[in-house]
């Protein structure tokens, strides 16, 4: 059996912005297929960055990034990757079970298709009582349940999540995480961005460190903690940005 391609392969990805900022820099990182991967850094570092070029959303400056061993910007590699944005944008005029079948007709599902996953989708999220409410008369948590449910609706086999549980509560958060490690199970990629590091040390099987568009370290949380000589991966957090 051919060995299977990695889920991304970035490869000197470098992004500056038209105002001349300098986000991501010689970028290089290879995330294995089925792994659950932690990409961590402060504010700025470029997270946001690395992922919108995964996806598509930007124009990156030099380098390659390949999804499944194909380039990020062909059709194949865009309907693989299912993304929850850090920043929520439902559009305001569709209603929560609007939202997830159109989602599903932009990724080549039938209307009944659409339909039957929108609804488990609703259900795993909880959204039932809003199925037919519009977006904006949703709390914070709730749109950003249905930002994941929208990510989720075409069935991924790459699944990025940029800082998906800030303002979720406790229990969805419990239970959010559950769902996640059962699509990991089931052999779904995650790679995911958060500033609770208490969440990526017990989920994450694999943990990148980036600081200022770079790549500083790149390891299993137990890994990290040796090399850095730390109890828990914030006391490696706090080692790394501060070295
Ligand atoms: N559209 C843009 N135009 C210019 N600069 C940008 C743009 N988007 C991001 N940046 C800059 O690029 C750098 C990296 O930002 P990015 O959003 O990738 O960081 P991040 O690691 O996701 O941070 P956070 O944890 O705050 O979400 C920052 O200096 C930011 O100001
Ligand atoms: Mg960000």
């Amino acid at each position: 059996m051919p060995l299977s391609p990695p889920a991304l392969e970035l490869r000197g990805l470098t992004k500056r912005y038209d105002d001349g900022t300098s986000a991501v820099e010689s970028f290089d990182l290879t995330v294995h297929d089925g792994a659950f991967f932690g990409l961590l850094g402060p504010n700025g570092a470029g997270k946001t960055t690395v992922i919108s070029a995964v996806c598509n959303l930007i124009r990156v400056t030099a380098g390659e990034v390949l999804v499944f061993g194909r380039p990020a910007a062909s059709l194949e590699a865009r309907g693989w990757v299912g993304l929850a944005e850090q920043d929520i944008n439902l559009d305001r005029f569709l209603t929560v079970e609007e939202t997830l079948v159109y989602h599903g007709g932009y990724f080549g599902m039938g209307r009944d298709e659409a339909v039957v996953r929108a609804g488990e989708m609703i259900d795993i999220f909880d959204l039932r009582a809003k199925t037919r409410v519009r977006t904006p008369k949703l709390s914070g948590g709730m749109r950003r349940r249905l930002l994941l449910a929208r990510a989720l609706m075409h069935r991924p086999r790459l699944v990025i999540l940029d800082e998906p549980t800030a303002g979720v509560d406790f229990e969805l958060r419990g239970e959010l995480w559950r769902y996640i490690e059962r699509l990991h199970d089931a052999g779904t990629t995650i790679l995911l961005t958060t500033h609770y590091l208490e969440e990526a040390e017990e989920l994450c099987e694999e943990i990148a460190l980036i600081r200022g568009g770079r790549l500083i370290a790149r390891d299993t949380a137990d890994g990290l903690r040796e090399s850095y000589d730390a109890d828990t991966l914030a006391d490696v957090y706090v080692k790394a940005m501060a070295a």
